[in-house]
């Protein structure tokens, strides 16, 4: 080899590496392709994203889901196998449709149901992002695998995304609601310190955030998820799954204060349980109640179950926010959809004087466009995630 032919590569090396991915990200907007299947979502998202660290801004150009909800209802939770045999046949179907919808073109494509798009033109983004967990493993390999494919056939560099990192910088995709990226340019001043809360339906953490890249964790749930108790409690109630939305609309018929349920561990100041949460006993607790009232009023159980778990999320993070003085609150996770849960937040923020931001509706639920922003930011901070599935990941 020649050392003409030599310098080429390394140069070309140098092009697709992140170090020169980041600095091409800092300058000037980067492409990223981003995936997400650590659920029972399949989702692809075409975004730009700039400004480092210190000024980081979004613009979604696409942003597909493909939600498997029908096929995991009738057994009232996901299964991971069939979640894997979901996003096995949803990713070259949406990667396609990205393809036509977006300016990448319809000469790229996923030809016969795979990444690398055959003898096709090369496809043109700078960085491709992929869930690497947390999540059910079956499901997220298939995304890894399928990203890794795509790189490899097209010579661009991937980059795993830690799922709740995707939750927590959600707020800074633009949707139709006026979002950060989009507001007064003075908020960036007054995020920092913000208290965090992820809900979803696997997870309910509490963060303390320095920056976009530094944050310290105060608490996390001891048993279920704040979103797996909706879930369960709906199914209690014989609602369909996922309970959190179908909770959410009944219980704007039913009295919140009709039945004294228990709010686990809200006063507790302890320096272990302050922060703290636990769920399963609120659960247990409308179970007995049910046992107990078989008369019950299935729209003031609904009510009085949402205001008791709202009631402790919300105490918790305003007690964490005077705590830490924050200047700001951040709501985010699949339960951030729930209109009661950002009132009451938005409402007891200004109260504290608190900014108060929370994502665009299209981004509470799973969502690529979050995982191409948790791939930015990862990049950004030097944070490598191997690319491998890796389902307790922690943020
Ligand atoms: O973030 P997400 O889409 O998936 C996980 O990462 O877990 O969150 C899904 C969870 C489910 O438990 C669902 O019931 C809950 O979010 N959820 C809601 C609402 N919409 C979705 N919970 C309460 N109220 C809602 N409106
Ligand atoms: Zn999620």
């Amino acid at each position: 080899m020649s050392l003409h032919t030599d310098a080429i590569i390394s140069y070309l090396r140098f092009l697709t590496s992140p170090a020169c991915c980041r600095i091409i990200g800092i300058l000037h907007p980067m492409l990223i392709l981003a995936i997400e299947t650590s659920c029972d979502e399949t989702g692809i998202s075409l975004l730009q994203a700039g400004g480092g660290l210190s000024k980081p801004k979004f613009k979604v150009i696409e942003n597909l889901v493909s939600s498997q909800i029908k096929i995991h209802a009738p057994f009232g939770g996901v299964v991971p196998n069939l979640a894997k045999r979901e996003h096995l046949k949803n990713l070259p179907i949406l990667f396609n449709k990205l393809l036509k919808a977006s300016s990448l073109g319809s000469k790229v494509s996923a030809e016969g149901g795979s990444a690398s798009g055959g003898k096709s033109r090369k496809l043109k983004v700078d960085l491709i992002a992929v869930t690497v967990g947390p999540g059910l493993e079956p499901a997220l390999w298939t995304g890894i695998e399928f990203a890794k494919e795509l790189g490899k056939a097209h010579g661009i560099p991937v980059i795993g995304a830690n799922h709740l990192e995707g939750h927590l910088y959600s707020f800074l995709l633009p949707g139709k609601q006026k979002t950060v990226a989009t507001s007064d340019k003075r908020q960036w001043t007054r995020i920092f310190p913000a208290i965090a809360l992820i809900v979803s339906g696997g997870h309910t953490i509490l963060l303390n955030m320095k920056s976009f890249s530094s944050w310290k964790r105060l608490g996390e749930t001891r048993d279920d998820a704040a979103g797996e108790a909706f879930d369960k409690v709906a199914r209690l109630l014989g609602l369909p799954y996922p309970g959190g939305p179908y909770i959410e609309k009944i219980a704007l018929h039913g009295n919140p204060h009709a039945i004294a349920f228990p709010r686990p561990m809200m006063r507790d100041s302890s320096p272990s349980g302050k922060y703290n949460f636990s769920f399963s006993g609120l659960k247990t607790s409308v179970l007995y109640y049910l046992k107990n009232n078989l008369a019950f009023n299935k729209t003031d159980v609904a009510a009085s179950f949402q205001e008791a778990a709202l009631d402790v999320l919300v105490s918790k993070t305003m007690r964490a926010a005077r705590e830490y003085e924050a200047n700001s609150v951040l709501l985010s996770g699949g339960v951030a959809a729930n209109k009661t849960l950002r009132k009451r937040m938005k409402d007891e923020s200004g109260k504290l004087g608190l900014n108060f931001f929370v994502p665009d509706f299209t981004y509470n639920l799973d969502n690529a466009a979050m995982i191409g922003a948790a791939g930015y930011f990862a990049l950004m901070r030097k944070k490598k995630y191997i690319l491998s599935a890796r389902g307790d990941l922690e943020i």
